[in-house]
């Protein structure tokens, strides 16, 4: 199994202003295109409840797997508390070779301590916002990575694909 995170980051290095930022004027075109092709490539993304209340619906053509409590129920969504090695066993056994984790940083956060991830795909757009959120939120023994890929996905955007060093 092949699991990812996948992230847009302002040039100061955050993800949103705060828990329940609903707007993504502030990432391009072409990072959105990017995050569809692949997420469905992987045929399955995670998420944190924050996160599934900001974009209001599953989102098609992808398994989606949203954290949150036992009495919440989404229509065509998983709803989901298992641990993230838990979930991960769970789909393997379902025949699903790759996993897109989607955030927030909760979500995020939570499989990188696990020592789940082998590879991150970071978007930066020319933006900043001063204060906000974290791409991670807690401290966790230090990762490295090595710099794989290198695109301009668009006029002023960056992806960077890292894979995490065992
Ligand atoms: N820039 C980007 O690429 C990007 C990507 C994704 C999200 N975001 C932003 O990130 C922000 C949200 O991040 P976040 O860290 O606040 O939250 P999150 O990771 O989206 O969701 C966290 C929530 O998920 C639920 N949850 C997590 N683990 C659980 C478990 N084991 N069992 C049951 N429920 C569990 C809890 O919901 P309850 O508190 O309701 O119990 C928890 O508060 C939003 O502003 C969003 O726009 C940005």
């Amino acid at each position: 199994m092949k699991i990812f995170i996948i992230a847009v980051l302002t040039a100061d290095g955050l993800i949103a202003e705060g828990t329940d930022q609903i707007s993504t004027d502030w990432t391009s075109k072409e990072d959105k295109k990017f995050f569809s092709t692949r997420t469905k490539e992987a045929g399955v993304i995670v998420l944190g409840y924050n996160t599934y209340k900001t974009i209001g619906r599953p989102l098609p053509g992808r398994l989606n797997i949203v954290y949150a409590n036992p009495d919440t129920v989404i229509e065509g969504a998983e709803v989901t508390q298992l641990a993230p090695a838990d979930l991960i066993k769970d789909l393997e056994e379902r025949g699903y070779k790759e996993v897109a984790i989607c955030g927030g940083s909760t979500t995020y956060t939570m499989f990188m301590e696990a020592g789940l991830v082998d590879k991150l795909y970071i978007t930066i757009e020319p933006v900043v916002f001063g204060a906000g959120m974290t791409l991670f939120n807690k401290k966790f023994d230090v990762k490295k990575l090595k710099l794989v890929f290198m695109q301009k996905l668009g006029e002023e955007t960056v992806l960077l694909e890292y894979d995490v060093k065992r």
